[in-house]
């Protein structure tokens, strides 16, 4: 920090299309926060940038499958989601969106500037084009058959199904998205920025000058600087952006990727006049907060691009983060596989500072990492409730019971109350290290390691003993306690914004301020404290539970809309046919075959006979759902003896594409032994 005199915090714009899950929170909005939380606790002059990326191919495609314009879309999900950054304490100095006028004044003027000093190139291409709906269609908007794995539905950009990215004109029986109809290849103009000529800059810059950034980003940037770099385009046929501002570019936007950056000048322009200092002035340090698929975007093509401006200064460091997995399984809007924000707070309201504790723990700094429901609690229960609210609530009863609220003036002071508190710094100090490094996970630890000094200092001297026999010692016991305590309001506050803010009113203190947090005199004897009840609650076995069954109902749906419909079987005659004697019949009773899962014994009336036929459904229905049902047989399969039991015949079951099974059963009630043609 030592050469800077400021602070920009970026926070990747994320795109206004759907709503915020804990993978957007773990990876890119906690880290940010906790970072320029931590920096206004030191007074650094720091402003926090985000806002809705709205443009993009997703977005008009989600309009039009919904029937309504992409300004709808964005309006939408641009509300809910800077609610939701709200709600969870992400306090952006501005949360902005780029479909706004300044928004495209600045991308516009950007876009004119490169232009004008000839840092673009102009080249024509062929790109497919709808004759039917007359426009030039982006690759998500072409579907077809993927040469890899015959996929019918693949995308001009990927096949969906075995992972391939493609080039649209890869694609087998090319379609229109929009209108159905053959694609034409035509010749369209486009503006490139030239990034194989920044390729020995880039090199110099980040891989010579950035050694520090994170292994992850710095190798990234390194195997793309390796690859050797390619022109890029910066424009696209569509009508949904930030028009291209040349004559002759009717019908033509900004490709997303270029405006959604400049974004962040924009939004600064936004909140403050004064926005140049941020932006030009190279004493102010920037950093980009992002996930993983967003890196070459934030080190290579966003510099390359406030290069090629040159009034503008480069990110200092980007510490992006990887993914965050739910249960195991990629989060996935599409699939639902999700913790959504604004559900979160429905069913834990109240509780977002365990969900920011949860995820600060298990945040993905080095690798992909996995949110489960079971860690929540655990992180909740016994970390939250067990160790800092422990602590604290203790501190604050015995100061309540023992002195009525008032900080005692310490007492005698034994060896170890001194060590206690010439300790407290130190937590400061490997706090602080962390968070510098953009290791939020040790920066947590780090901080709640005061907690857990603060717990063994009272399990290990227990006042509450001490209290007839050495009461000198207890008010020293207490006064450390309460240092101890008002270190962690600061210390924890990062993290845990709403409960160190309701903590401090407990403690009837003031602001935070970092570099008080280890002090020894933060909580002068005669001040007076409250113990209005518990900071954290403990979360019980059964909303865990509720939460897992959500998932695994997800999870079945899921299957089910991707399961295949199985191939038909070799053709058979009708003669082959009739052989088969199928039947109406009823069945009568059920009972589960002893030691098995699956089977049920049936007692049937087929019209012709009672009989017994053995049939795999007993993890479907129970036996009294099935007496009286009237079913489909066929009769004369020859017996077959089934765990001891001889069955005459087979009961007619649809399977479902989750393996769930049903009966084919008449329309209507019917005679038993009809025969079925
Ligand atoms: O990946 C995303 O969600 C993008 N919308 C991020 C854009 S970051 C910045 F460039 F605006
Ligand atoms: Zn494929």
């Amino acid at each position: 920090m030592s050469n800077f005199k400021r602070v920009l915090v970026t926070s990747a714009l994320p795109y206004a299309n759907g709503p915020i899950h804990i993978g957007h929170l773990a990876g890119v909005y906690v880290p940010s926060d906790i970072y320029t939380r931590y920096l206004r606790l030191k007074g650094t002059d720091v402003i926090s940038i985000c806002g809705s990326d709205e443009h993009g191919v997703p977005i008009t495609l989600k309009a039009r499958k919904e029937g309504i314009t992409p300004q709808e879309v964005v309006d939408r999900y641009h509300a809910l989601n800077k609610k939701a950054f709200a709600d969870f304490g992400i306090a952006f100095d501005i949360y902005s969106r780029t479909s706004n006028a300044v928004h495209h004044q600045t991308a516009s003027d950007f876009f004119r500037k490169l232009y004008d000093s000839g840092r673009f190139i102009e080249k024509t291409s062929k790109q497919y084009y709808d004759e039917e709906a007359a426009c030039f269609l982006a690759d998500r908007y072409i579907t077809g058959t993927c040469p890899h794995c015959a996929n019918e539905n693949a995308y001009g950009d990927q096949c969906e199904k075995c992972g391939t990215s493609l080039n649209p004109t890869d694609l087998i029986n090319p379609k229109s998205a929009i209108s159905g109809s053959k694609p034409v290849l035509r010749e369209t103009l486009h503006w490139f920025l030239p990034l194989d000529s920044y390729e020995p800059w880039l090199r110099q810059w980040i891989l010579e000058e950035h050694k520090e950034w994170k292994t992850n980003v710095y190798g990234q940037c390194k195997s793309w600087i390796d690859q050797g770099l390619q022109p890029r385009a910066v424009s696209r046929d569509l009508d949904w952006g930030v028009p291209v501002p040349v004559e002759g570019a009717e019908g033509k936007v900004l490709y997303v990727w270029f405006d959604a950056p400049i974004g962040y000048i924009s939004a600064t322009r936004e909140l403050t006049p004064d926005w140049e200092k941020y932006w030009k002035d190279p004493e102010t340090r920037m950093i980009h907060f992002i996930g993983k698929d967003n890196i070459v975007f934030h080190c290579i093509i966003f510099p390359a691009m406030l290069r090629a401006e040159g009034s503008y200064i480069l990110p200092d460091n980007v510490p992006a983060n990887e993914f965050l997995n739910l249960e195991n399984d990629k989060i996935s809007t599409s699939r639902n596989w999700a913790v959504w924000l604004h559900e979160y707070l429905v069913d834990f309201p109240g509780k977002q500072d365990v969900l920011r504790y949860a995820l600060t723990s298990s945040m993905p700094e080095t690798k992909d990492n996995d949110f489960t429901w079971k860690e929540f609690q655990a992180r909740n229960n016994n970390e939250l409730v067990a160790i800092l609210g422990n602590f604290v609530n203790r501190t604050l009863v015995l100061t309540s019971n023992y002195y009525d609220g008032i900080v005692p003036a310490t007492g005698r002071v034994d060896d170890y109350d001194r060590e206690v508190l010439e300790a407290i710094p130190s937590y400061r100090a490997a706090t602080e290290t962390a968070l510098e490094g953009f290791r939020f996970r040790e920066a947590l630890k780090e901080a709640m390691n005061l907690a857990r000094l603060g717990n063994k200092y009272l399990a290990d001297t227990e006042p509450w003993k001490l209290i007839k026999t050495d009461p000198e010692r207890v008010k020293t016991i207490i006064n450390v306690s309460l240092q101890i305590t008002a270190s962690l309001s600061m210390l924890m506050e990062p993290f845990i914004p709403f409960s160190m803010e309701k903590l401090r009113g407990w403690l009837n203190t003031g602001k935070a301020v970092w570099d008080d947090a280890g002090r020894n005199d933060l909580m002068k004897p005669g001040h007076k404290v409250h113990n209005p009840g518990l900071l954290f609650g403990k979360i019980e076995d059964e909303e865990i539970e509720r939460q897992i069954a959500r998932l695994m109902e997800t999870k079945k749906q899921n299957e089910a809309a991707t399961a295949v419909v199985q191939p038909e079987k070799p053709q058979v005659s009708f003669d082959d046919f009739t052989k088969s004697d199928l039947r109406i019949a009823t069945i009568l009773g059920a009972e589960k075959v002893p030691k098995t899962n699956k089977l049920m014994k049936l007692t049937i009336d087929t019209g012709l006979d009672i009989r017994t036929i053995v049939s795999g459904i007993a993890e479907h229905y129970t036996p009294d759902q099935l007496a009286g049902k009237q079913v489909s047989v066929i009769t004369n399969l020859a017996p077959r003896t089934i765990k001891g039991i001889e069955s005459h015949g087979m009961v007619l079951l649809a399977e479902e594409p989750g393996g769930r099974l049903v009966f084919v059963v008449p329309e209507q009630k019917t005679g038993n032994g009809n025969v079925i043609k």
